[in-house]
């Protein structure tokens, strides 16, 4: 038999076993966001390098960081073939509001050929995918047809904050041909999709106070401001009428979508009202002049992600709180930055912000966007790759979520970066019922096992 037919095989024969092993992993409640859950964050780490390690992986370790541990792992038998750093991260979302859920979120289920589990889609199925092609090469060959070094880390999902340091540290660890990331969604059922393009992120917290406490609403209504109304007045000026956003400068460093990326993402089977009705919105809704994918894809956008003031709770309460909070980001494309965004945001609220009340804004995460020129021999190569997978051949698309350490992967170490993804946009992830087709999965894995060996025909040097 050939390599690569014996290694298909091992998948194939091993189907239910990827499965029962990845439903451990998805057991560990590795909520990266929340501090309570810092010991099961840390026992995840523990559980993927012995992962790692069955899987036939050298040099497994744990390098720490000042928040969460790096898993790292490498396979470096092939001398003149190319390398490939393979990112993803261990950490997920929390579970709220777990009401929501059908079943348990740390116990994962299967339904309908779906594995239901925090986890599942974003990302532990999508890392274990290439770990279990790596042990498939090297349980059939004994071998791999290229160098991997596998680079996980458990803090993706608030920010990577200290990623970056790790990264500028460790650029000769890192060394490599190219990075490869399973960490986004397919475009749709059936249609398998690489993606070359993430959107960037600016998180932030805004803090208005109006007084020393809450007020009585009938004795002093109509002599304070009221903070949750300033607040609603704030946002409001954020965006005009069309959905762009009134920052001054904001749109300064955006690139044009090109007339060419607009012919080719009309040519995508994107239907619009199966779209709206899944969502469950009325209507959709965005900046004028682009489509919905444009608009997800390629243009920036201001969003509030929550909203706290006043008495929310049953029957009613004459009351003029004292504070209130939002948090906001923005997503960001190509070629803003977060630093200087975050400068024309802090001049804009100083701007509209009456003086009423005091301000503070606090500058959470960010993440630089991404996006390559996908006529490159490794994304080529991931395209026969999820070809054989799949029995597809891939679209290609952009993103409109982060991963903050994609560009500085780019700029770091100088090497591109190829995202094949396997989720499905109906996945769930961050909300309630996370989960991952088993097909895909299945397929996922030998794509990536094919991935390993159309990359290492590639003349690195
Ligand atoms: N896997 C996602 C990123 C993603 C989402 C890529 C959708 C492509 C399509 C990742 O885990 C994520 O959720 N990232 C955060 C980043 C943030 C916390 C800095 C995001 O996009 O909100
Ligand atoms: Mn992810
Ligand atoms: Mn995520």
């Amino acid at each position: 038999m050939k390599p690569m037919d014996r290694v298909v095989d091992f998948i194939n024969v091993n189907r239910d076993r990827y499965v029962e092993e990845l439903k451990q992993f998805l057991a560990i409640p590795s909520i990266s966001a929340l501090p309570a859950h810092a010991a099961d964050v840390r026992r995840a780490a523990e559980w993927t390098s012995g992962a790692l390690e069955r899987a036939g992986l050298q040099h497994v370790r744990l390098m720490e960081t000042p928040g969460n541990p790096i898993v790292y792992g490498d396979w470096l038998n092939a001398p003149g073939r190319p390398t490939i750093l393979f990112y993803g991260h261990y950490d997920v979302q929390p579970v709220d509001p777990v009401e929501q859920w059908t079943s348990p979120p740390f116990e994962a289920t299967v339904r309908d050929g779906e594995i239901y589990a925090r986890g599942a889609a974003d990302d532990k199925g999508q890392v274990f995918m290439h770990v279990k092609a790596v042990e498939a090469h090297l349980t059939q060959n004994g071998t791999l047809p290229l160098n991997i070094k596998f680079f996980l880390e458990g803090e993706e999902e608030v920010g990577s904050a200290h990623l970056d340091d790790v990264v500028r540290a460790h650029t000769e660890l890192l060394a490599s041909d190219v990075v490869v990331i399973s960490d986004s969604p397919m475009f749709d059922r059936g249609i398998p999709s690489i993606c070359y393009g993430l959107r960037g992120l600016a998180y932030y917290q805004i803090d208005l106070r109006g007084t020393k406490t809450d007020l009585h609403s009938g004795s002093f209504g109509g002599a304070v401001a009221n903070p949750a109304f300033v607040l609603a007045q704030i946002l409001a000026q954020m965006k005009d009428r069309g959905g762009r956003v009134r920052i001054p400068g904001f749109y300064d460093d955006v690139r044009a979508l090109s007339e060419a990326e607009r012919a080719e993402w009309k040519k995508l089977p994107f239907n619009e009202t199966r779209y709206r009705k899944e969502l469950g919105a009325p209507r959709l809704s965005g900046e004028s002049g682009y489509t919905t994918l444009e608009r997800v894809w390629a243009r920036p956008t201001f969003e509030v992600n929550g909203l706290l003031a006043g008495f929310t709770g049953e029957g009613a309460k004459t009351v003029i709180p004292a504070t209130a909070m939002a948090k906001v980001s923005i997503r960001l494309v190509p070629d803003q930055d977060p630093g200087r965004i975050g400068d024309l945001f802090e001049a804009y609220l100083t701007k509209v912000a009456p003086a009423t009340v005091s301000v503070t804004l606090t500058r959470m995460h960010g993440g630089r966007p991404w996006m390559t020129d996908f006529d490159n021999a490794y994304v080529r190569a991931a395209g026969r790759a999820v070809e054989l997978g799949f029995g597809k051949a891939p679209v290609f698309t952009r993103e409109g979520g982060s991963i903050p350490v994609v560009s500085t992967f780019q700029e770091e170490l100088g090497v591109p970066s190829v995202l094949f993804g396997v989720g499905l946009p109906d996945e769930n992830a961050h909300a309630p019922d996370e989960k991952l087709d088993l097909g895909n999965f299945h397929n996922g894995i030998i794509a990536a096992a094919f991935l390993y060996q159309e990359i290492a025909g590639i003349d690195a040097r």
